[in-house]
């Protein structure tokens, strides 16, 4: 059993979680992510690893509540216990001295890309963030990210905070101002990434995403998360998850990610019925 040491809520819906892991957290190198498993019934599900604490022995991973699984250990808290918490899987992200490298996240996707980010300018490229929500509520770790990065910028849909907007407004606008970029990383929602790559493809910047497949075993053998990059099959647990952006398929993500669209909303109907019976329960002992 893997222990929760701390949870925190980062917004609506986002919570971040230290696991007592110290075999991953010794050896967990940005862009890499773990496989984890509520209980021995529960389904494996892949989080990336947000941050890690050597001395602590911990694992930061930071939860957004969109099905079953992902809600169900959202409402977990510090002193509870994770089931199976397997990793460092996937291949780390290239760190290397591109230049300037702009880091772009959006939702959880804000997680990954401060790991990448620290580990870019610590070895001297000039790092551009720029962080996007739909609105300032789902905002987190501005002050985390600006931290790391040498320029920050905010993008929110509806304007509260930042440019309005998307991130890819910003990258599109350095683009037009003839800014040098040497790399764009992405991390976020499919569509999201999908933009980003447009917006890079045409100028032919080299753009790399972590792409979030559904994913099983995380082994390369069950072929869940199977992938089509220029034309070749990948599996995105071994082979990835970062790849050219520029070579996805990325109609095919879209249409696998969407697969058990029934099935996940059963599970979720299910799951929700489960807590309210769970909760009245829990009052009406209360009131006795
Ligand atoms: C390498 C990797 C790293 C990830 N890192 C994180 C992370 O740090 N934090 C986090 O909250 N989530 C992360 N995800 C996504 C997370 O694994 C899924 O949200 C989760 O599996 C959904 O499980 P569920 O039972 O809660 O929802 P489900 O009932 O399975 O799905 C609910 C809804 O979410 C969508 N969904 C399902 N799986 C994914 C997915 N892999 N990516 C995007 N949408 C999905 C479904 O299409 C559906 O609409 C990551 C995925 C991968 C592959
Ligand atoms: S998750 Fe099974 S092959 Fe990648």
């Amino acid at each position: 059993m893997y222990k929760i040491l701390a949870d925190q809520d980062l917004a609506p819906g986002l919570r971040l979680f230290r696991v007592y892991a110290p075999h991953i957290a010794q050896r967990a190198k940005p862009g890499q992510f773990v496989i984890v498993r509520m209980d021995e019934q529960g389904e494996r599900i892949p989080l990336t690893i947000a941050d890690q604490d050597v001395q602590e022995g911990s694992v930061s991973i930071i939860v957004q509540g969109v099905g079953k699984t992902t809600r169900q250990l959202g409402a977990l808290h510090a002193g509870d216990s994770i089931a199976t918490f397997t990793g460092p899987l996937g291949r780390p992200t290239e760190i290397e001295h591109w230049g300037v490298v702009v880091c772009m996240g959006g939702g959880f996707g804000v997680a990954p890309v401060f790991q990448v980010a620290r580990a870019m300018k610590k070895v001297g490229n000039h790092v551009v963030t720029i962080m996007g929500a739909r609105n300032v509520q789902l905002l987190f770790w501005e002050d985390r990210l600006g931290s790391v990065s040498d320029e920050l910028y905010i993008t929110t849909d509806d304007g509260t905070k930042g440019k309005k907007g998307f991130v890819t407004d910003v990258l599109k606008d350095f683009i037009d101002g003839e800014r040098k970029i040497d790399l764009v990383f992405a991390v976020g929602p499919v569509p999201m990434m999908r933009a980003v790559a447009r917006t890079t493809e045409p100028y032919g910047i080299r753009t790399v995403v972590s792409l979030n497949p559904i994913m099983v075993d995380g082994t390369g053998l069950c072929g869940a998360c199977r992938v089509s990059i220029g034309g070749q099959t990948k599996f995105a647990c071994v082979d990835g998850p970062d790849f050219d952006a520029h070579q996805v398929d990325w109609s095919l993500l879209m249409n696998r990610l969407s697969q058990y669209l029934p099935e996940e909303r059963v599970s979720l109907e299910r799951y929700e019925q489960e807590y309210r019976c769970q909760m009245e329960k829990a009052k009406s002992e209360i009131r006795l």
